[in-house]
């Protein structure tokens, strides 16, 4: 067999012979990530302005304790120390995160923009020796599968949450009826969007096709791992078009709730 004399590749962080602008693509990602997790950090703390209505932010979904009609258990806990700052979103984001930080996407994205390890194919990298992900702590990326059934029940929370997210009650008389504003149809593409995300998982496409190096023989687990793997072609779009999807359904809540927007009922 034929082989291709190749020149030794200059080592060492940034060192490359590529000619193109291998740095744009993990600036971009630095930037976007960076600003998602400000302001994901700053609404989780907030604690207020998070209902609108009907609507119930993302980031506080479901609300388990808290002040706002949609918490399950009622009002702030009287466990909850008082010298910790109390938000609902505090008590389930970590979830929805650890199953983002720990995707196969992100993983290859924010291991090239945030600790250039390495920064892009072909390029130089701070670290002489190579571990992957086989030992502590990145070993334990190996959690993803389980957040995915997390994830999942948290897709159909958000799922029901657009439904309730159709019966208004009037504020005057009282009486609820069936309706649908523009934050309906906003929590309603974050779903679908989080739906694209969740459902084309790497984990997702290996729990329901088969075995351990094996496709099952069962028709429908066949398709079910079709579709998860047509979903997953497209996943990194999925990633950051429900990243800006959950950020943008809590601004708009947000907004609503300050009475900076208004929402607009279209029927
Ligand atoms: Fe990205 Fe599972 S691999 S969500």
């Amino acid at each position: 067999m034929g082989h291709a004399q190749l020149p030794v590749v200059p080592s060492g962080l940034g060192a490359t012979m590529r000619p193109d602008r291998w740095w744009v693509q993990p600036a971009i990602v630095f930037l976007l990530l960076s600003t998602f997790i400000v302001y994901a950090t700053w609404a989780a703390f907030q604690g207020e302005h998070y209902t609108h209505g009907p609507y119930l932010s993302p980031f506080y979904a479901p609300e388990l304790f808290g002040a706002s009609s949609h918490a399950w258990f009622g009002p702030r806990p009287a466990w909850w120390p008082a010298w910790l700052v109390f938000s609902p979103a505090l008590l389930i984001l970590p979830f929805p995160g650890i199953f983002r930080v720990t995707c196969y996407y992100y993983r290859g994205a924010y291991y090239k923009a945030f600790w250039a390890d390495p920064p892009a194919c072909a390029v130089g990298e701070p670290r002489k020796r190579y571990r992957g992900e086989a030992a502590f702590p990145l070993i334990l990326q190996n959690v993803h599968r389980y957040f995915l059934y997390v994830a999942l029940g948290f897709l159909f929370l958000l799922a029901t949450d657009v439904y309730k997210a159709m019966w208004f009650t009037d504020p005057v008389t009282g009486p609820t009826s069936f309706g649908i504003g523009v934050g309906t149809l906003v929590l309603l593409a974050n779903v679908t969007l989080l739906g694209g995300y969740t459902l084309g998982c790497h984990s997702l496409r290996h729990i329901v096709g088969g075995y351990l190096d094996q496709l099952s023989r069962f028709p429908a687990r066949k398709r079910l791992y079709d579709c998860s793997s047509c979903l997953n072609r497209a996943h990194m779009r999925w990633a950051w078009t429900s990243l800006f999807s959950v950020a943008f359904a809590d601004l708009y809540v947000r907004l609503c709730s300050m009475g900076v927007w208004s929402d607009w009922r279209i029927v």
